[in-house]
């Protein structure tokens, strides 16, 4: 019997030839009623580290729109609090202690207690629960990059002059030796939990040159991947970059990834046409049009998902269907019904 769940995991194989599979990143969220609600009586940080809570948040969207996949609900910062960073979420996040100077550095634990993260492990397991075997279950970090973006400017949306000058400073490479393997314990921790992938979010790859990329950075987030697949060979790995491409995808094609997760800035059917061969690729509508009023939304939904049913099926295999980057607060509830409805009507298949 094909599943939700089969077609996901035979999707991250490339061995799937029926529709794709289809969800969202930040699919619970503040765009979504059923998480307004919860929002009324809880603080996003109650609900991340409340297991049960968290799981009930994860199951909304799955009951109100039926994807085929759940997320972990949590955040790709907590690991910054493990290493002594204060974060609180007002609904953005806030860092304290940010990493100007080498010497904030000292101010972040050498030992990080794994065990403080444990919530999310806890979190997967019940919403595995709740969700039964028949869908499949997502669980994430974030990169060593974007973790760094965070830890030294706080935020990642004004600039990152900071950020690049701890390239030249040491911040950049202490950061590293602090973080880097508190994530292959994080991304252990939720493996335990047996989620069907663990995506890493790399918010920040294109924030950096490409030379940065490739010279400083590349080789952290090898060792990272690399570590974690060394102990959990089977556990499907989903990266997603934003504004980055072919050259880097170059790169990453060394890297133990299966999917590739690919922004709204690229053309999936040319990307499908050059890597298919070596990823299974995620994404890529843009998260806007699903602010759009339903008409005009609906029509470029299936713009986009007819240009890619175009193509022969065999470059398809591999394709998670999903948004170029996170659903935004002002997306409408009806137009993510339509994504997936039309999704399921375009490709066939329950
Ligand atoms: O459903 C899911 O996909 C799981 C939810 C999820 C959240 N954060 C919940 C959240 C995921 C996958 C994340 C990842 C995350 N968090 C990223 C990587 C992906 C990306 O967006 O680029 C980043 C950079 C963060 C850091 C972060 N946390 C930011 C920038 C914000 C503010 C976001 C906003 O919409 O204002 C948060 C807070 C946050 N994380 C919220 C949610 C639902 C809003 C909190 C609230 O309701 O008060």
């Amino acid at each position: 019997m094909t599943t939700s769940r089969t077609l996901f995991l035979n999707t991250l194989k490339k061995a799937n030839t029926l529709r794709p599979p289809v969800w969202m990143m930040r699919q619970a969220g503040r765009y979504h009623a059923h998480y307004q609600n919860i929002r009324k009586k809880y603080s996003f940080e109650q609900i991340c580290k409340t297991p049960d809570v968290a799981a009930d948040v994860a199951m909304g969207p799955m009951d109100d729109f039926d994807f085929d996949v759940a997320i972990l609900f949590s955040d790709i910062l907590f690991p910054l609090e493990v290493l002594g960073m204060p974060l609180s979420f007002n609904p953005g996040p806030k860092l304290e202690g940010l990493i100007k100077t080498t010497d904030d550095l000292k101010r972040l634990t050498d030992s990080p207690a794994i065990g403080k993260l444990n919530f999310q492990n806890e979190a997967l397991h019940k919403t595995r629960a709740r969700l039964g075997v028949h869908k499949g279950l997502i669980g994430f970090v974030g990169s060593p990059l974007t973790l760094y973006v965070f830890a030294v400017e706080g935020t990642h949306k004004q600039g990152v002059e900071s950020a690049l000058q701890g390239f030249t400073d040491g911040r950049f490479d202490g950061f590293m030796d602090k973080v880097s393997d508190l994530l292959v314990a994080n991304m252990g921790l939720q493996a335990e939990a047996n989620p069907d992938a663990i995506a890493m979010f790399d918010s920040s790859a294109g924030d950096i040159s490409f030379d940065l990329f490739k010279t400083k950075y590349f080789p952290h987030l090898k060792r990272v991947l690399q570590n974690f697949k060394a102990r959990y060979r089977h556990m499907p790995i989903i990266y997603y970059g934003k504004n980055i491409g072919a050259k880097q995808w170059e790169l990453l094609k060394t890297l133990p990834i299966d999917c590739l997760g690919i922004d709204h800035h690229q053309s999936m059917p040319t990307t499908m046409k050059e890597y298919a061969g070596d990823f299974a690729l995620q994404g890529n509508l843009d998260p806007d049009i699903l602010t759009l009023d339903p008409q005009a939304a609906a029509e470029k939904i299936e713009a986009y998902l007819s240009d890619i049913k175009k193509l022969d099926a065999d470059l398809r295999r591999g394709w998670v269907l999903g948004l170029g980057h996170g659903i935004t607060p002002t997306a409408k509830e009806e137009n993510v019904k339509t994504f997936v409805k039309l999704s399921r009507e375009i490709f066939g298949g329950g």
